[in-house]
């Protein structure tokens, strides 16, 4: 600490320049120019990651000794001062501790990093030149209510303001603005701690004295589908105050939460604020790009996980239209490890800080329409303190809804909650018949409330799979008002490689790349979006699942109908137009524009379609029917045409006459024997394929691990155990069986008999195609140990594989792929809602998906056709009528698996391709439950049929 830095002649010419508003650990990582530093030469402490455990000593209310202080001067000039007129620091979110000079004179501290703190600056300032001197602490006794999973980070990270108050000026007011469904009439009552008017032109309110309800009939209420805000203004003698007021009611009716009338569901996603270079600092422009990218994904709803934002983030929620739960800035996990041991929400001595967020928080943000419920804070465990805040807030506004998690038994909440909770449990829920709490009184309040999950779906890496099976039951019990996925986005550091040739490739680093004694690793990249905000295809399947608007087809020989299911809850389907597409292999037939009587809100209508095909032409191939569900002009920032939903319906598969192509035998060869343009050594494995020369396919059940199948359920360890990374395979025949090869393999790890027997059957034909045909069936022993006493006990469980089928190798180079399957994303079993049928191009390079930690991506779905094409001119045709999974990638699932960063992936010099019969789902148990029963791959006997074709050729596949 400098002696004497809040004086205003301290010569500070020496110091660093630090923008502010910013977190010093980010903006140090950067030198003056804004490059990018070594780690090693960063500027101001490091970031550190940790998720549940403290990263200092646990010794409340002690902070470390060692305690990274940050000493803020700026100098401002004030023309003059007005007498009478009192003044106003006011700090919108300094992490953590601080204290403030004006002067020279000290002003006064504050804790409570997300939560704007206010100093009366009237006497020390002057006309003419001030400074402002804080003082900022990493660490304090407030650090151990701020346990939240993300980067311990510090500074001055919101804005600062200097805040003229005249005489009269308005402290507070509160804005009511209550709906009624039954009349249309909006209730008005501004409350305000002086005198003051209220002025809403458009309501013809001119000159309403603050404090006197108003009634005003026809009003359009505020909701997330129709953010309905009105303009005025709160005059007082001292100043005028803008508002926007939107007229909404929040109820609890018969056990369901309802907006004016209206029961609501949540398609929510927690947010933290993130961004990769400026952490928990972030610009009005990045805050609106989150609403405008959830709005275009069909989300409704934000929790603030686990603090409140920046106020604009919430003036944006207000203005596009976002259901929101405020959650207060407190989480104290980390004593959880401790058995809760001095949790500060138990303990009488923590009551003051705990009231002081709760009331800082709701004072700030209760005149939000968008705030529906308060949320107490995150895994702050069970005390007194946090009744009395819930106790608190519902004096102090009634009219919203009280929300906290982390007492299971729900005592003084309105929203029974949880987190990760199964599908099983979550239906019980549905029913009402969840377990029993031991306390009975609690129990029966418990199961008369409504219910959420405030965290799902753990979007961690490659996932989440399974979405679908909670919406499912979302729909089906009004007790259940949806959920929020966790979480928005990966809280990645962008940073460069230092060293190789190509040194300076960009990464995003997660916890123990900063050299942290203790950390959770990549737990901290857990979200929809990639830490830039691309979107992952975890958040393009969400939006298929949680699409307002349900689809479906569907046709009997003698009808073809849609139903429509209305989910939004206050809109009728005007909104949308419906446009349907007829192809056969893609190839468009017709089109048009569907006309739909308007489709009220939360109901099911059906049309018959029957006249649609009526006129159609006919072609060969899978004649497929798409609808989809757009936008009919722009509506709450989103535009005009935006698909919302789609449905697609395989009508029938038109099969062309043509001529059968003739099989060609197999020719015996010095080295093996050549079949058409294909050549085989005599280990029966191919070895060349018209100008291609593969690295001849072989079985592979392998793929590098997702952080799903490294989570809680031990799917990873299981793999590992029986040795699929490591198979080794052998030839036990190879020998012609009339126009055909016909290779037998097994496929076995070191050290286990368990595997899988291969049937490799090659036909080629007069077509030039080459067709595989390969017979696997189980082999030896797979079930795995994880029952052996050793590993926690229980009978040996039989296995599960990442997936079953084949991989090759083929040239390298820049290369794309055209394919007839579905797409254009990745998708996974347990994850297909967002993949359509259709004709996709994309490259190599886009075919990947770039998850933080390296892992398995890329897969596209029931690939019926494709076409790799290399630069040269170069093309291999496949075809696969059943439809396989296919992935192309630059380089190995080995290479993947070892990789800790994107960066460290680097094209090996070989194009790998994979075709597999089915992948294991993917689940969410790096944080929740592991793929459901129906989507686990166990293994079975089972068929692939493929065949390849090298070279362009008439009537190749695609
Ligand atoms: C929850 C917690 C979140 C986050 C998540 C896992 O328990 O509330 O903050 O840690 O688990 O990513």
């Amino acid at each position: 600490m400098t002696e004497g830095f809040q004086e205003p002649g301290f010569d500070d010419s020496a110091w660093d320049h630090m923008r502010v508003p910013g977190l010093w650990q980010m903006e140090g990582l950067r030198d003056e120019n804004g490059d990018l530093l070594d780690v090693s030469e960063a500027r101001f402490g490091l970031p550190a990651y940790t998720n549940v455990v403290y990263s200092f000593p646990v010794d409340p209310p002690h902070p470390p000794e060692d305690n990274p202080t940050g000493e803020y001067r700026r100098e401002f000039v004030l023309d003059s001062v007005a007498p009478g007129t009192r003044w106003v620091l006011r700090f919108e979110g300094v992490d953590s501790h601080f204290t403030v000079w004006l002067n020279g004179t000290e002003l006064g501290w504050a804790t409570g990093s997300r939560l704007p703190a206010e100093f009366d600056a009237t006497e020390a300032l002057r006309a003419g030149r001030n400074v402002l001197a804080v003082r900022v602490h990493q660490w304090s006794a407030g650090s151990y209510l701020e346990d939240q999973d993300m980067w311990w980070l510090s500074g001055i990270f919101r804005s600062v303001h200097l805040i003229e108050r005249r005489p009269g000026a308005i402290g507070d007011h509160f804005v009511h603005a209550d709906f009624d469904h039954r009349t249309g009439e909006g209730l008005l009552l501004v409350e305000c701690d002086v005198p003051a008017v209220v002025d809403i032109p458009e309501l013809g309110i001119t000159d309403l004295p603050a404090g006197e309800p108003h009634r005003i009939a026809h009003i359009e209420p505020w909701t997330a589908e129709t953010p309905r805000l009105y303009a005025g203004t709160l005059r007082s003698e001292g100043e005028t105050l803008t508002l926007a007021v939107g007229f909404r009611t929040v109820r609890i009716v018969d056990g369901t939460i309802t907006v004016n009338g209206s029961p609501i569901r949540f398609r929510g996603v927690n947010r933290h604020e993130w961004h990769p270079e400026t952490g928990r600092t972030l610009d009005l422009e990045t805050m609106r790009a989150d609403v405008l990218l959830m709005k275009r994904h069909n989300i409704n709803a934000v929790r603030t996980s686990h603090y409140p934002p920046d106020a604009r983030f919430l003036d944006l929620c207000d203005e596009y239209g976002l259901w929101v739960i405020d959650e207060c800035d407190l989480e104290t996990h980390g004593f959880g490890p401790l058995g809760w041991k001095n949790n500060p929400s138990a303990d009488a001595r923590w009551r003051d800080a705990l009231m002081d967020r709760v009331q800082r928080m709701v004072e700030r943000d209760k005149n939000r329409p968008s705030v529906v419920i308060w949320s107490m804070g995150n895994e702050a465990g069970e005390g007194d303190n946090i009744r009395a805040m819930a106790e608190w807030t519902r004096h102090r506004d009634p009219d919203r809804l009280i929300h906290y998690e982390g007492d299971y038994d729900s005592p003084y909440v309105d929203v029974y909650s949880r987190m990760y909770a199964s599908p099983d449990e979550v239906a019980l829920i549905g029913m009402h018949a969840e377990p029993r709490t031991a306390d009975a009184a609690a129990d029966s309040h418990r199961r008369r409330l409504p219910f959420i999950l405030c965290e799902y779906a753990h979007a961690m890496g490659n996932g989440p799979g399974g979405l679908s099976e909670y919406e499912e039951l979302f729909d089906r019990y009004p007790r259940l008002h949806g959920g929020f996925v966790w979480e928005w986005i990966d809280h990645g550091i962008l940073q460069k490689t230092t060293e190789g040739p190509d040194a300076g490739r960009p990464f995003y680093a997660y916890g123990g790349d900063f050299g942290e004694t203790v950390h959770d690793g990549n737990f901290i990249a857990d979200g929809l979006v990639f830490p830039d905000r691309t979107p992952s295809p975890g958040l393009v399947e969400y939006k298929a699942v949680i699409a307002p608007v349900g689809m479906q087809l569907e046709h009997t020989p003698n009808r073809l109908t849609l139903r429509i299911r209305n989910g939004f809850d206050f809109l009728d389907t005007s909104v949308l137009a419906f446009d349907w597409r007829l192809a056969a292999d893609e190839v468009p037939l017709a089109d048009g524009i569907l006309d739909l009587p308007p489709v009220p809100a939360r109901t099911t209508h059906e049309v018959v379609l029957d006249d649609l095909l009526a006129d159609a032409p006919s072609a060969g191939g899978e004649q497929v029917l798409t609808v989809r569900a757009v936008l009919a002009k722009d509506h709450n920032g989103v535009p005009a045409g935006h698909e919302i939903a789609f449905t697609q319906l395989i009508l029938a598969t038109h099969h062309e006459p043509r001529r059968e192509p003739v099989p060609i035998r197999p020719q015996h060869t010095a080295g093996g024997w050549t079949l058409g343009q294909a050549v085989f050594n005599a280990h029966g494995e191919l070895v060349q394929l018209g100008d291609l020369a593969p690295l001849s396919p072989r079985l592979d059940l392998w793929r590098a691990p997702t952080d799903n199948d490294r989570g809680g359920n031990g799917q990873e360890r299981a793999w590992r155990e029986l040795g699929l990374h490591r198979l080794v395979h052998r030839t036990v025949d190879c020998a012609v069986h009339g126009e055909q090869l016909v290779v037998d393999t097994v496929s076995r790890a070191a050290g286990r008999d368990g595997g899988m027997l291969g049937r490799w059957t090659w036909t080629a034909y007069d077509s030039g195609d080459l067709e595989l045909k390969l017979d696997l069936a189980p082999v030896g022993r797979l079930d795995t140990d994880l029952g052996d006493p050793r590993h926690g006990g229980g009978p040996p469980q039989p296995a599960t594989l990442p997936k079953l089928g084949i991989r090759l190798g083929l040239p390298g180079g820049a290369a794309s792929l055209d394919w007839y399957g579905y797409g254009p994303g990745e998708s996974y079993r347990d994850s297909t809602r967002a993949a359509r049928l259709g004709r996709f191009h994309a490259t190599v390079d886009e075919l990947q998906t770039p998850y933080v930690r390296p892992q398995e991506n890329g897969n596209r779905s029931g690939v019926r056709k494709a076409a790799i094409r290399w630069a040269d001119g170069r093309v291999l045709h496949l075809s696969a009528p059943t439809g396989v999974d296919l992935s192309l990638r630059p380089w190995t699932a080995e290479a993947m698996d070892a990789a800790r960063h994107t960066s460290d992936l680097v094209p090996d010099g070989t194009l790998w391709l994979t075709l597999d019969l089915a992948h294991h789902g993917l689940g969410s148990a790096s944080c929740g439950p592991d793929a459901l029963p129906q989507h686990r791959l166990h293994a079975h006997s089972a068929t692939l049929t493929v065949r390849f074709h090298a070279g362009d050729t008439e009537g190749a596949p695609a």
